[in-house]
């Protein structure tokens, strides 16, 4: 399943994309148990479809594994020519709205490095990596 939406206000811009683990599981949860990754899916799509004014190009994709498996939900965000990110504890109840407004801050950037401060708690919390661009913005 993949998920996107794109505002009149970033037409023409690169989209943002925000990739979602849906394998990791929930410490102590059963085997049958929804996925974390799972709810934020849903999660995103409901924040996506509840904000007309979304000023972010977003694609939303799940994938299989970033390789922080004990710290769900986990998420990396990227965009061409902007340093990538990979956070976790991405609460799927919470954080949704928030990784939204987010990844509208990144795409206002020219690079991705959204200043600290203005970074929400749970991003500043979470990062477990960043990634140097590797591909350079089309001029
Ligand atoms: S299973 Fe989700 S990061 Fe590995």
């Amino acid at each position: 399943m993949t998920l996107s939406i794109e505002s009149p206000a970033s037409a023409g811009s690169e989209p943002v994309r925000l990739m979602v683990c849906t394998t990791c599981r929930a410490a102590g949860a059963d085997a049958d148990a929804p996925r974390p990754g799972a709810q934020l899916l849903a999660a995103l799509g409901e924040a996506l479809m509840a904000d007309a004014d979304a000023r972010v190009r977003l694609v939303v994709e799940p994938v299989e594994c970033l390789s922080v498996c004990k710290r769900p939900c986990t998420v990396s965000i990227t965009a061409p020519g902007r340093w990538t990110y990979v956070y976790g504890d991405v609460d799927p109840a919470a954080h949704a709205g928030p990784l939204v407004a987010f990844a509208a801050q990144y795409q206002a950037t020219a690079d991705g490095l959204v200043p600290w401060r203005e970074r929400p708690e749970f991003i500043r919390k979470g990062v477990v990596a960043r990634i140097p661009p590797l591909v350079r913005a089309a001029p």
